[in-house]
């Protein structure tokens, strides 16, 4: 017996309950806490962070760190790389109860997505994605989605859309970027490729990029005809953006810790949503980001609020507190009110496009910085090397790529052995010093955390 499942716009409209305003997922930042707050300033639908779906369907300790959920959280898709179908279905059973949907990423960039062969670089594999979903889009008891990137040729797009249409997926989230558009790269996202595609498929489309303020939301869907808006960076940098609000950044931190209390939520997640919320004071109160690289207790993180929160309010009382638009149509918003940042324009390539553009790396966020895992760093491996991810020998943590012992940071720091394997002998090693100096170097980047975007 074969269950009837609801057609794409079906499941959109029950399921998703016609979701407009969509949180992207993101690695380490669209955890339940963050999700539970941006609910609370409009988003209708919220993404889980991108899970390995190898490593969630291998260890329930990977499970249990990186995904809570509760009835409330909904509706809720999750979201998961993958490149083998049957690995993908496994770890899509496991959620298959506690979301509306499940969905596969293919657009992530980044360089260890291409060592591990999934992501942005499974466009050019196209029967390896529909046979992933379509065993989803079989085996499932809920609809599978995909989230895409574009190709130069909005024709092929097009037909890339449809083959996944095709196989099975009942929604599409496109990002209008290329694959190669990441970094200081980024540029802007191209909303026509989005409307084109919009108009070819059958299945809802949430169109994704260029959303900075709330005025955005409604151009980008007047533009493409999208169903809905996804938002990352501006819904980070400030989690009201989709209710239109511009609050003070000292009162949704607060809101956000609130909300940690009761869903006990990581420091390596904490510490780089505050450094976001934060950003436009912080390099008035370079005390203050000093400060928060730093503490790691929920209680410390309170406090620098409240002194913000003490700094920001004065400043507010005696300071004019009025928006004013620039030439080029970007807001000058006071800052003490959350708000978009925007990177500021390289004087590089004369190719890339002179346009502002959101940050998309947080390259200058201390937050995070971290050690590169040993595949992302170009130089010391320039031929891809066959990926050897797993589980620590020692511990139940994610090892690290390269360790010939198959340890993660911390066993290895208390085991002499493995501390002089060429990955761990982390006291040589420059960026690591950065690591060590600027934030509390108790996290060994995992496979998820290293794939952000
Ligand atoms: C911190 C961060 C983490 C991200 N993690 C993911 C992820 O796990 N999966 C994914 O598909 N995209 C991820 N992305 C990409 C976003 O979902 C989105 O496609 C991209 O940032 C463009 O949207 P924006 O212009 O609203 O930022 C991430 C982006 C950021 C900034
Ligand atoms: C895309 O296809 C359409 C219709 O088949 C055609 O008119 C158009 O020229 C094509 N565009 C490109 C960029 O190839
Ligand atoms: C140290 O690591 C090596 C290599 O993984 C292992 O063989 C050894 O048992 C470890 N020693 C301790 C004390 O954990």
């Amino acid at each position: 017996m074969t269950i009837q499942k609801p057609t794409g716009f079906e499941f959109w409209e029950k399921s998703l309950k016609s979701a407009k305003y969509v949180v992207a997922p993101m690695v380490d930042q669209s955890e339940e806490a963050w999700r539970v707050l941006s609910r609370r300033y409009g988003a209708d639908l919220c993404y889980t962070p991108m899970f390995h779906a190898r490593l969630f369907s291998e260890s329930q300790h990977y499970r249990d760190e990186q995904f809570t959920t509760s009835p409330q959280d909904r509706p809720l898709v999750v979201q998961f790389c993958a490149n083998d179908p049957e690995t993908l279905l496994k770890a899509a059973l496991l959620v298959q109860d506690k979301c509306d949907a499940v969905d596969l990423n293919i657009g992530c960039p980044q360089h260890i997505a291409k060592r591990g062969h999934y992501g942005s670089f499974l466009m050019e594999d196209w029967d390896l994605l529909k046979r992933m979903v379509s065993l989803l889009h079989k085996e499932l008891s809920i609809p599978v989605t995909c989230k895409i990137r574009i190709f130069p040729d909005v024709n092929k797009t097009i037909e890339y859309a449809k083959m996944l249409v095709d196989a099975g997926a009942q929604l599409l989230t496109v990002h209008g970027r290329l694959r190669e558009q990441k970094g200081h790269k980024t540029g802007l996202a191209d909303w026509e490729q989005i409307k084109l595609v919009r108009e070819a498929v059958s299945v809802p489309v949430f169109a994704n990029g260029n959303i900075l303020y709330h005025e955005d939301v409604q151009k980008c869907l007047d533009y493409t005809g999208a169903n809905g808006v996804m938002s990352a960076e501006g819904n980070l940098y400030n989690p009201a953006l989709f209710s239109g609000k511009l609050l003070p950044v000292w009162q949704m931190a607060q809101e956000y810790l609130d909300i940690c209390k009761e869903i006990p939520t990581k420091t390596h997640m904490i510490r780089p949503h505050l450094f976001k919320i934060f950003r436009p004071c912080l390099h008035i109160h370079t005390d203050m980001r000093e400060q928060l690289g730093k503490v790691k207790t929920i209680e410390e993180f309170e406090k620098i609020v409240q002194e913000l929160k003490r700094r920001l309010e004065e400043t507010a009382k005696n300071t004019p507190s009025e928006i004013t638009t620039n030439e080029d149509g970007t807001l000058n918003i006071p800052h003490w009110l959350c708000q978009p940042y925007f990177r500021p324009p390289l004087p590089e390539p004369k190719s890339e496009p002179t346009v502002k553009a959101p940050e998309a790396a947080n390259e200058d966020d201390q937050s995070l910085k971290r050690k590169p895992l040993d595949n992302e760093s170009p130089k010391k491996n320039p031929k891809p090397k066959k990926i050897r991810e797993g589980l620590c020998s020692h511990c139940k943590n994610v090892a690290s790529v390269k360790c010939p012992f198959q340890s993660c940071k911390q066993c290895c720091r208390k085991n002499e052995t493995c501390h002089q394997c060429e990955t761990h002998n982390y006291k040589k090693s420059k960026s690591a010093k950065i690591t060590e100096a600027t934030s509390n170097g108790d996290e060994e980047p995992t496979a998820a955390t290293a794939a952000a975007v």
